[in-house]
């Protein structure tokens, strides 16, 4: 209904007016843009699946899948994605992925979205 009020305000078809809300909060639920996290799973599956494989199997780098890293704390996840494990093939990607970065690819990976 408030689509509908905010759409008529707007003059704005409500379809177009309830896609533009939905990408709103889909922006404002992890502060990173729709563009920037596309550009995040490209560089899952082509940079991580390197190692990881393409579905996160496993390969040169452990799995990702949700079962493998299920007993793993969000926040260690995502401090080994920003700092690497020093003295194994893992890099860091801290110049490349910010915190908040990390944290969004760990809740990807946790719940089995980069398959
Ligand atoms: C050059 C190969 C390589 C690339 C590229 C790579 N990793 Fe890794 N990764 C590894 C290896 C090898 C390990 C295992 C390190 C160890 O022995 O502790 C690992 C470990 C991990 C772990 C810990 C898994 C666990 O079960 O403890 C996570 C999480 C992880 N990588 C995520 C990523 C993400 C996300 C990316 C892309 C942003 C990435 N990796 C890119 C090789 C790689």
């Amino acid at each position: 209904m408030t689509v509908l009020i905010w759409s008529a305000l707007f003059r704005i078809n409500p379809i177009l007016m309830l896609g533009l809300i939905l990408s709103a909060s889909a922006f404002a639920d992890s502060g990173i843009s729709i563009d920037r996290q596309q550009e995040l799973r490209n560089l899952l599956i082509q940079d991580c699946g390197s190692c990881h494989g393409l579905k996160m199997k496993g390969g040169l780098g452990p799995a990702l899948l949700p079962s493998a890293l299920a007993k793993k704390p969000a926040e260690m996840i995502s401090n080994i994605i920003l700092d690497g494990r020093p003295g194994t093939a893992m890099p860091a990607w801290r110049p490349l992925i910010s915190p908040e970065e990390a944290q969004w690819l760990t809740a990807l990976l946790l719940r089995g979205s980069a398959q």
